[in-house]
């Protein structure tokens, strides 16, 4: 077959998403349509709201992304659909939608994981830039709203396997990005705001301690030069110069890389407390109240130094983890190429910070573009895809599965 035009629906949170993507790897159309005026005055994702306005837009959002393509429903070679992990309801919205498609149709339905989706996000751009060489070991790190995840990835054919190396214990990096910015009066999400704000602020200003931010369970060090030279069960054994990453096996008793984001959300609430911040919250929250988009003015006019301070500190300090963890991992299994995606993937200070730490370490990371980073479609097309030459197809009683593990 020389082209393959795969229909891709996403449904799983707060964004209606439909994407064309041919043959895995170019973006014929991909259209979203976002709730967050819908949740913005709860400060978080409501899921009985979140499964009304996908009942609403589906199908506008689907015959939009087809018209935009140039495809119509017979023109498709297949439809991808969001199985989980996600909010109950709203996933049935997609599935419904797409196996009811299918069925009519009579096409293949393929179901995806939104967590491989993410990840294909960034295969797909890179096939896109012709890039089809990537080395493997493979290391992907998911952070999201819902997820902060590394999986080794692996591929046999066209046949992808994950495993899962670390998670986080407690809250999402993407959710502690949020409940601080709803914390500090700052709206909803809060990671494109903190993102923004953060270049105004100094990082260093306030010090979160370890305990805060690091998860206590692991076993190795984070650091090069701490690793342990020899290796006892679960340390990596040396580095060699010039931060190359030695080649070796890693440890039959395998480090994990666990995450934990809740105890730095409280840290910033102690903050506020015992700065006395909470009036010039409340007045912030009033004034926002009647801006229907506050724009980087409006939230600049509405933070002194001291709640700046502490947005760029409290961003630092999630960054620096993620990052620490992540590279961390990367030695610990000896990985070849890293992923970083999901929405969280679109903070600069992220990006930039990986991309220089990274190549220190001389391995090379990717990211999905913007809008590719954040909830879509295309990435659930774009993760069909092998699994619709391996001929993978979803059987009609498939259902949501809102907590679906990835493997
Ligand atoms: O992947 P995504 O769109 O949905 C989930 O699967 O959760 O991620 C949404 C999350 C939200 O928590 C949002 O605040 C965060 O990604 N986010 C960001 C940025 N853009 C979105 N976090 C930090 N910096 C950003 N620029
Ligand atoms: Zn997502």
């Amino acid at each position: 077959m020389d082209s393959c035009y795969i229909l891709g629906i996403e449904s799983s949170c707060d964004e209606t998403a439909a994407a064309v993507v041919r043959s895995g790897e170019e973006v014929i159309s991909n259209v979203v349509a976002s709730q967050i005026a819908t949740h913005q005055p709860y400060g978080g994702v409501v899921p009985e709201l979140a499964s009304r306005e996908h009942l609403r837009a589906i199908v506008p959002v689907v015959r939009q992304a087809l018209a935009e393509a140039g495809q119509t429903y017979e023109s498709l070679d297949a439809l991808a659909v969001t199985q989980g992990p996600g909010l109950a309801g709203a996933l049935l919205v997609g599935i419904s939608y797409a196996k009811a498609l299918a069925f009519a149709l009579e096409k293949p339905l393929i179901a995806v994981n939104h967590l491989e989706g993410h990840i294909h996000a960034v295969l797909l751009e890179e096939g896109q830039k012709g890039n089809h060489e990537l080395s493997f070991p493979m290391l992907a790190l998911v952070v999201s709203g819902g997820h902060t995840h590394l999986y080794l990835a692996e591929r046999r054919g066209e046949s992808w396997s994950y495993e899962n190396i670390g998670h986080t214990r407690d809250d999402a990096a993407g959710e502690a990005f949020d409940k601080v910015a709803k914390l500090l009066g700052l709206g909803y999400p809060g990671g494109p705001i903190i993102d923004r704000l953060a270049k105004h602020g100094d990082p260093r200003a306030v010090k979160f301690g370890s305990s805060q931010i690091k998860h206590p369970d692991r076993r190795i060090s984070t650091h090069p030069s701490k690793t342990a030279k020899g290796g006892a069960p679960g340390t990596k054994g040396a580095s060699t110069g010039g931060g190359q990453l030695a080649r070796h096996p890693p440890p039959p008793s395998r480090a994990r890389f666990d995450f934990s984001y809740s105890g730095i959300k409280t840290a910033v609430l102690r903050y506020v407390e015992t700065h006395n911040l909470a009036p010039t919250i409340e007045e912030r929250r009033r004034a926002f109240a009647g801006i229907a988009k506050p724009k980087l003015d409006d939230f600049l006019a509405a933070c002194d130094k001291q709640t700046l301070n502490l947005v760029a500190s409290f961003q630092r300090a999630m960054v620096e983890d993620l990052v620490e963890k992540t590279l961390a991992a990367a030695r610990e299994y000896d990985v070849a190429t890293l992923f970083v995606a999901g929405g969280v993937a679109a903070n600069n200070e992220l990006r930039e910070t990986f991309e220089r730490e990274a190549a220190e370490q001389g391995l090379p990371v990717y990211f999905p573009s913007r809008p590719l980073s954040t909830d879509n479609a295309a990435m659930i097309a774009a993760a069909a895809y092998p699994k619709f030459l391996a001929k993978q197809f979803a059987a009609m009683e498939f259902s949501a599965e809102a907590g679906m593990a990835l493997k």
